[in-house]
């Protein structure tokens, strides 16, 4: 176990992957400064409010902690809702990152941010692409919250230029918030038809193991945009089929497309990313996302 103890500050610590990462990062040895919208605690640690949208209160926070790494994972997430509140989600997403990164360069710290693969697939998510997206790609964002994730990457990398790491990730599952597979089994209990979406392809990717190769990065000093998640593009309905598979779960699935469903905001109908550049950098193969679904449920009944 590597005992450096230096600090890392983490932002949005409250929230779905934050909850992985802060134990993988004490068990590495690090110290770290909790932050998120509201005072809580998270693993036995205290998490500070702080409101990443404001210039000053960011200053003030990272100037008092002076880490060597701020993991930034606060984001306006509500893909629908960003819509509607462009501005909130601009304000989180864009500037807010902007805020960390501005206020990080004063004090000389390096910035692992998350980002998203909804800055590909085109404005109303119909691009014609169907080849997994490499990390050099121009970007081509997604409805709001994809302008508002591309906005926050350019402006980290602008105030950080030799002290960025830039992870982009896709359909996030883990333990402790709200996702697809809890949300399938929840309604696994309520339903014994369901039907779900299978015109949209991505990866999707435990929260559990990306909080590991997140550490892992950090304690290679790895900097500069890396694509993130686990191997494999598949639909929202394959990965329901594996859920019920693992689980054990006795529901009929339907497709449905994406017309269909409703939602507000577009997605994209493919947004596979190609993790070869993290893969040559760790050594060896990401996981695949059938193996996610596997620790996924390993978590909950542990
Ligand atoms: N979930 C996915 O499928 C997915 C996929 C690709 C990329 N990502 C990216 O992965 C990262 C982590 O996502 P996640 O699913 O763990 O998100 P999450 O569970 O929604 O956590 C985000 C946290 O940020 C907080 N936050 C919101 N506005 C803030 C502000 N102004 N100042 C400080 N904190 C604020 C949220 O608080 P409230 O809950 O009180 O708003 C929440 O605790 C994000 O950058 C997201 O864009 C997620």
């Amino acid at each position: 176990m590597a005992l450096n103890q230096q600090t890392v500050m983490v932002t949005g610590a409250a929230g779905m992957l934050a909850g992985d990462l802060i134990p993988r990062l004490l068990r590495g040895g690090w110290r770290v400064q909790l932050f998120d919208l509201k005072q809580s605690e998270v693993a036995g640690c205290l998490v500070a409010a702080l409101d990443i949208t404001s210039f000053k209160d960011v200053s003030n926070a990272v100037s008092d902690v002076s880490p060597e790494w701020l993991i930034n994972c606060a984001a306006y997430t509500q893909v629908d809702a960003a819509e509607s509140n462009e501005q909130a989600a601009f304000a989180v997403n864009g500037s807010g990152a902007g805020n960390l990164a501005r206020a990080l360069s004063d004090v000389g710290g390096k910035m692992l941010h998350i980002s998203t693969d909804y800055v590909f697939g085109g404005p109303d998510g119909c691009s014609a692409r169907r080849t997994p997206y490499l990390p050099e790609d121009k970007p081509d964002p997604c409805g709001v919250y994809g302008k508002s994730k591309h906005l926050g990457e350019v402006e980290v990398v602008e105030a950080l230029p030799e002290s960025h790491l830039v992870l982009r990730t896709s359909w996030l599952h883990g333990i402790h918030g709200h996702n697809f597979v809890n949300t399938m089994l929840k309604l696994a209990k309520e339903r014994t038809e369901l039907s779900v979406v299978d015109d949209q392809v991505g990866s999707p990717t435990w929260a559990g193991w990306l909080a590991e190769v997140m550490v892992e990065l950090i304690e290679k000093d790895a900097r500069g945009t890396f694509h993130a998640t686990s191997r494999g593009g598949i639909s929202w309905l394959d990965f329901a089929r594996e859920i019920f598979r693992v689980a054990g779960a006795e529901v009929e699935l339907k497709g449905q497309t994406t017309e269909e469903l409703g939602r507000e905001a577009p997605r994209p109908r493919y947004s596979t990313l190609d993790v070869g550049k993290l893969e040559s950098l760790l050594g060896r193969q990401c996981i695949t996302w059938q193996e996610g679904v596997a620790r996924h449920l390993e978590a909950l009944r542990a």
